[in-house]
This record gives C-alpha cells, sequence and structure tokens, in this order.
C-alpha cells in the first residue's frame, strides 16, 4: 500500500469509491432514504476539488488503484475517511489516520475531531477517539445524526 497527496485527476476513482462504499457498507447502518441522499453527493466534482485543494487529502493505493482515501482540513477537523468495498479491514484506514495524524501534528495541533458515521463509529473507537457530542445534519433535505469524537495526539 503506498499513501499519496491526491490530485484534481484522481475525482472519478475518489467519487466511484465513496458511492460504493456508502452503498454495500453504510447501508447496513442508514435507511434507503439516506443512503439515496448521501450518495447522491458523489459526483459533486466542485465539492471534491475545493477540498482537494484547501484540504490535507491523502489516498492509499494498491497496484495504482485508489482503495481508500481521507482528508484532514486546517483546522484540525479530520474530515473523510472511506475505504473501498473489497479492501475493507486489511489495515487501509488504519494507516490513513496515522497519516492524518501525522499531519495534524506537523500543523502544531494536539487533538483532532471528526464527525463519524454509525458505522465508522467502533473502527474510531478503536483507534482512541472518544465521543464528545453528537451533531445533526442534513444532506439533501434527509436529517443524519452523527458522532463527535476527538482524539488527542
Ligand atoms: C470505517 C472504515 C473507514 C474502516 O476501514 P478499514 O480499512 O476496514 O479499517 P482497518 O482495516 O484499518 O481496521 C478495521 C478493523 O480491521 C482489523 N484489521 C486490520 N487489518 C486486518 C487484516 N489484515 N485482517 C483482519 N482484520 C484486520 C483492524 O484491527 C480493525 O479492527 P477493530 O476496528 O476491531 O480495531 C471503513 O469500514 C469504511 O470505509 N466505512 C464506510 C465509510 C464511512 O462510514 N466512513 C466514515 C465517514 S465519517
Amino acid at each position: 500500500m503506498h499513501i499519496r497527496r491526491a490530485n484534481i485527476s484522481d475525482i472519478d476513482e475518489i467519487g466511484t469509491l465513496y458511492k460504493d462504499t456508502i452503498n454495500t457498507l453504510n447501508s447496513k447502518d442508514y435507511t434507503k432514504e439516506q443512503i439515496v441522499a448521501w450518495t447522491a453527493t458523489y459526483n459533486n466534482e466542485a465539492g471534491w476539488i475545493r477540498r482537494i485543494e484547501e484540504q490535507h487529502f491523502y489516498v492509499a493505493t494498491i497496484d495504482d488503484i485508489i482503495v481508500g482515501f481521507a482528508s484532514i482540513d486546517n483546522n484540525g477537523y479530520f474530515d473523510l475517511l472511506y475505504v473501498h468495498k473489497d479492501f475493507q479491514k486489511q489495515g487501509i484506514a488504519t494507516n490513513l489516520c496515522s497519516t492524518i495524524e501525522n499531519k495534524a501534528k506537523e500543523m502544531g495541533f494536539d487533538e483532532i475531531t471528526v464527525q463519524s458515521s454509525i458505522t465508522a463509529k467502533p473502527f474510531f473507537t478503536s483507534q482512541g477517539f472518544i465521543q464528545t457530542s453528537e451533531k445533526k445534519k442534513e444532506i439533501n433535505g434527509v436529517p443524519f445524526t452523527n458522532a463527535v469524537m476527538s482524539k488527542k495526539i
């Protein structure tokens, strides 16, 4: 596995991974209505470009295939973490998390915060994140409740 910065040319592959992972993994924890609203954001090209340009956005690759991605913004907010549906439980998210933590330390932060999905909460807990509150939000008008979790680094 190799981890590198994401490029604008990765957007199609990132969007497809995101849609497929939500449909396969997150669909176990969310309603059909939520999954439809969530996946509808997969081809938001402007959103992907903004994140790649403004955040510290990394992709994990195996044989040049993108198998996961993660991003952190300039405020120490751990924004995205998705692993390819066919590459789960191989340590890819753990590696991406280390990359994000190292970047956060390099930026001078001693804590990182994530708004975790229901699906990812056990993973973040195993990585040492502790829930501090809940965050209610809407995607395409459909309500979601995420767990706000922090980790001292
Ligand atoms: C949550 C998510 C990111 C985890 O990705 P992952 O790459 O499967 O995570 P890892 O492989 O690093 O770790 C997952 C588990 O697999 C275990 N594992 C790691 N390598 C393994 C291997 N080779 N064989 C078996 N198990 C392994 C880890 O110990 C870990 O177990 P734990 O959670 O009990 O500690 C992934 O399931 C995902 O994309 N979920 C959907 C998207 C999502 O909700 N993202 C968050 C939005 S906020």
